[in-house]
């Protein structure tokens, strides 16, 4: 496990924040390296400025630190992706292609998340299965369903070691997700910690899949450290966390901190909200790979709360 080396795209984003410093806990903070368009704030890792459009660069940095596996985050989200769809196709197909192309020289192992924005209105609402039911209505989304299928071609064609799963929104403290649909169930918090009243982007009971950010980076770890033999899907894995509405989740906040106030004005989320469905089959990862997801609603609520307050203290 040692002589894993691991980059990291997207690293200063939502998720790639949290991962980051997980793998260097696992790995030793030597053997990650974290990258991004710009470079994070603070720096608490080796980190590389990367532009994943760039192949040039990025095989540098493959051959200067050695790696074996990369996790390629970076990507555009679903309601940012809708305002530019252009630049969204752009930087989620042809990053991908660059990290599946390096893959296939360095024979590198591959993370490449997926979401449940591929499902669509055409997609059973309830434990939405794993196989025929992608029918993506967002450029994200479609995307997505592209980089799936991009990474099983490059697996049964030239053996690529990729590995994905179908992330469901996520919720964390460490960091804010951008320009996402799922953005809200974040957003709620930080308004309930500080005392503000929130106003919700999508209707109060727009049902969606979930995740709280240590169940998804274990998901992503536990995946990453399988058996390749294990390995039965090579498009993505469903992965299913908490699934909950805003209401829901304001009526559990509200049970922690009384008082706390949402209001609800949809906007145009709501409408790629409808398209995604409310709870998730994932079997095949649990059979697998062994996943199963720690937190419910009223866990992951209390935790959050928990640091959102620590954090509002030691800034203040
Ligand atoms: N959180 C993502 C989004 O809202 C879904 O994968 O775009």
């Amino acid at each position: 496990m040692t002589k894993e080396r691991l980059l990291v795209t997207g690293a200063n984003g939502q998720i790639g924040t949290v991962l980051v410093q997980a793998l260097q806990e696992r790995y030793g903070y030597d053997q990650i390296v974290a990258s991004d368009i710009k470079p994070p704030a603070e720096e608490h890792a080796i980190f590389e400025k990367l532009d994943v459009l760039n192949k040039t660069q990025m095989g540098e940095v493959i051959k200067k630190y050695g790696i074996t596996q990369v996790f390629h985050l970076a990507a555009i989200l679903s309601a940012k992706g809708e305002q530019n769809p252009k630049m969204a196709w752009d930087i989620n197909m042809n990053g991908l292609f660059n990290v599946l192309e390096l893959a296939k020289e360095y024979q590198l192992r591959v993370f490449n998340p997926s979401s449940i924005a591929v499902f669509g209105t055409e997609s059973p609402r309830e434990q939405t299965p794993q196989y025929r039911s992608v029918h993506p209505e967002t450029v994200y989304g479609i995307s997505k369903v592209a980089g799936e299928y991009w990474g099983l071609y490059f697996h049964k064609k030239f053996g690529v070691d990729i590995r994905s799963v179908r992330y469901p929104g996520i919720i964390s403290y460490q960091s804010l997700p951008g320009g996402g649909t799922t953005d809200y169930a974040v957003e709620i918090f930080h308004a309930a910690v500080k005392g503000e009243h929130y106003q919700c982007f999508l209707k109060e009971d727009a049902r969606l899949p979930m995740m709280y950010i240590p169940d998804a980076i274990r998901a992503t770890i536990d995946l990453m450290e399988a058996p390749e033999a294990s390995i039965s899907v090579r498009t993505s894995y469903n992965l299913a966390g908490v699934s909950f509405t805003p209401a829901e989740i304001a009526a559990e906040i509200q049970s922690q901190i009384p008082g706390f106030t949402v209001s609800y004005k949809p906007d145009f989320r709501q409408a790629i909200a409808e398209t995604w469905t409310e709870t998730i089959d994932d079997s095949l990862a649990r059979r697998d790979w062994g996943w199963k997801p720690e937190y419910d609603l009223p866990n992951m609520a209390r935790d959050m709360i928990k640091n959102l307050s620590k954090q509002l203290v030691s800034s203040s």
